[in-house]
């Protein structure tokens, strides 16, 4: 299959393009390399430069490279950004989203599966959490992927497109090899945050909250390998591929861990102290996210590796010792 991957230079986009290629399929990868890096994009695969909201662009792709599928990763994905700048998250995440599913229509090609996020429920209503759930996001990043959903699901009712929706919960860890991984600016995320110290590039981690109603007080999260997350694009494109119908699923271990629990680890993998320094909550932190991954396991046969948070950090060291600015030099 030649599979197209939007936003392939960016974090999981580049662990899930060195997945195909490893299976042996052929990828086409267009990213704008706002977020993403260009070191980061898979020398097997094909790169075109350029935005989804450039239909221009994005039908010249499709005229070029003879696609059987998309896997659309092109997004903003910061929550505390969306909430001060919604806009932006309308535009890139709705808008890009928008102009890909007309050229799609256009160009017949007729699959795509995309990431969502556990952003999509907002505060649950209970745990795990399961796909027909509540979905009332409290943040715009989780309300456009939510909206995002929506606009593939009356696209197909309207034209037959078909869509997967992975629903991540927190993405972590890195490619075994060490060669790529997780390069935000700002980073907002616990573990790079977490190893910045060790790395020597900040004293200590701030540990957002401790009074919340969970077993040290510290919010819990369901922290799921990147590798697995990309395997799980793979059996979705292969789902669609057979014929299986449009369809959301959660994606993570199923497993809580605490900010407190993940601190322990880290120390524990890198053999540093770690100083942790007790902050305010930041808003908009639900106390306890766990996913039900139940439905792609049954469906997908989807079956995460990476369950040990021990063995999920080290290899977020891994790349991190060796890449302590990220991709840059
Ligand atoms: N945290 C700290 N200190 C930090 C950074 C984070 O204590 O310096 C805490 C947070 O408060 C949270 C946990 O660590 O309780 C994890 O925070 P992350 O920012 O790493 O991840 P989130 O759970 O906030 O966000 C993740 C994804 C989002 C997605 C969201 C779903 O990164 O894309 O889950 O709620 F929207």
């Amino acid at each position: 299959m030649k599979i197209l991957v939007l936003g392939g230079a960016g974090y999981i986009g580049s662990h899930t393009v060195s997945e195909l290629v490893d299976a042996g399929e052929e990828v086409v990868i267009a990213d704008n390399l706002e977020t993403g890096h260009i070191e980061a994009v898979n020398p097997k695969a094909k790169f075109y430069e350029g935005d989804i909201r450039n239909r221009e662009f994005v039908d010249s792709v499709f005229e070029n490279e003879k696609i059987d599928a998309v896997i659309h990763f092109a997004a903003n994905s910061l929550v505390g950004e969306s909430m001060t700048n919604p806009l932006k998250y309308y535009d890139n995440n709705l808008y890009g989203t928008k102009v890909l599913l007309e050229s799609m229509v256009a160009h017949g090609v007729d699959k795509i599966v995309f990431s969502s996020t556990a952003a999509t429920y907002g505060e649950p209503e209970s745990i795990p959490i399961v796909e027909t759930d509540r979905t009332e996001p409290t943040n715009p990043y989780g309300e456009t992927k939510l909206s995002m959903e929506k606009m593939m699901k009356w696209t197909g009712v309207a034209h037959g497109l078909r869509y997967v929706a992975l629903r991540y919960f927190n993405a972590c860890g890195a490619h075994e090899s060490g060669e790529i991984g997780e390069a935000h600016s700002p980073e907002t995320h616990l573990i790079p945050l977490i190893l910045q110290v060790p790395n020597g590039q900040r004293e200590s981690v701030s540990i957002f909250g401790t009074d919340y109603d969970t077993k040290d007080g510290t919010c819990v999260r369901d922290y799921i390998h990147v590798t697995d997350l990309a395997q799980a694009h793979i059996l979705a494109v292969k789902y669609l591929a057979d014929g299986g119908e449009s369809n959301v699923f959660n994606l993570g271990n199923g497993v809580g861990f605490t900010v407190k629990e993940v601190i322990e680890t880290a120390r524990k993998v890198t053999g540093h102290p770690i100083p942790a320094v007790e902050s305010p909550r930041r808003g908009g932190d639900p106390a306890k996210l766990i996913a039900s991954s139940e439905k792609a396991r049954k469906v997908l046969g989807w079956n995460p590796e990476h369950a040990s948070l021990e063995e999920i950090i080290a290899s977020a060291w891994k790349w991190h010792k060796n890449h302590p600015n990220g991709y840059a030099k």
